[in-house]
């Protein structure tokens, strides 16, 4: 087993709400996108030194979207991309035990993790090194980074290259000025149906229900995607709680599941 601690995960706010988008909402969402707005750490083609591949990364399964011509770490990486090896993809990992255990599970698929904290990126790599020693067989392929997924994926990941998504329990960013923070919004989901392959899964977990209505609101109006089907996720298999849903597990809180395949 992973070795387990405890989180200090608090209730947090649970009155999320959401309204259809109008056009308007729609055209900013859009626009504030283009301009790369909201993004976690600032937008990296502005951030000095995100070109650089940090000394604590160099030969470890680690990458900076814009320090992928660094052929140490970038090349190995591009030939997994390049392999047949079905890819899934989990953005905002946290600790890390979902993907963990995916690798463990599925050696034959090739992982990539996003987290934007660096603390906890270079803490799941030390897993990664660790479980890799403790393991007798090979782990799957699994690379992570600390770049905001919605920068990296469409400078990373070619199209149509992704068998699954996993978004599990991200940050509602509840305020109204915090929106353009959030994860999903039209033009996060243009780019997931763009990276996923035909009948690839979105895979999506929240304790927060509201937001979950809001994720399915958005994805279902996208036309490369067919609606919420339970029945879709199957194809994940048995996988390990993350560090959030343990905490939901621990204290019974619900947690709401949607599956989503791209046509
Ligand atoms: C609420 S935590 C959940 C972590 C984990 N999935 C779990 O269930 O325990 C959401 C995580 O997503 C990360 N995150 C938020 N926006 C992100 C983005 N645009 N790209 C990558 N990671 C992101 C945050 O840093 C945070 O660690």
């Amino acid at each position: 087993m992973l070795p387990y601690a405890p989180a200090a995960f608090s209730q947090g706010r649970m009155d999320f709400s959401w309204e259809a988008l109008t056009a308007a909402e729609r055209a900013q969402a859009y626009a504030d996108w283009k301009a790369g707005r909201g993004l976690i750490g600032g937008d990296p083609l502005r951030r000095p030194g995100s070109h650089l591949l940090p000394g604590w990364g160099i030969d470890l399964p680690f990458f900076r979207t814009l320090a992928l011509a660094d052929t140490r770490n970038g090349a190995t990486l591009q030939a997994f991309l390049d392999s047949a090896r079905p890819l899934e993809v989990e953005i905002g990992f946290g600790r890390g035990d979902f993907l963990l255990d995916r690798a463990r599970r599925h050696p034959e698929r090739l992982l990539v993790g996003y987290e934007t904290k660096t603390k906890a990126t270079r803490l799941m790599l030390d897993r990664i090194e660790r479980l890799s020693a403790a393991e007798t067989l090979p782990l799957a392929p699994l690379w992570v980074s600390d770049d905001d997924a919605r920068f990296s994926l469409p400078r990373v990941v070619a199209a149509g290259r992704v068998a699954i998504f996993h978004v599990l329990f991200p940050d509602p960013w509840w305020k109204n000025e915090h929106k353009v923070r959030r994860l999903f919004s039209p033009p996060f989901v243009d780019l997931l149906a763009t990276c996923l392959q035909a009948g690839g899964l979105l895979h999506f977990k929240s304790d927060v229900q509201a937001y979950g209505e809001l994720v399915r609101y958005l994805v279902e109006q996208h036309p490369a995607f067919s609606p919420h089907n339970p029945a879709a996720a199957e194809q994940i298999g048995t996988a390990a709680p993350t560090h959030r849903e343990q905490w939901c597990q621990r204290h019974g809180k619900p947690v709401w599941t949607y599956s989503f395949t791209r046509r």
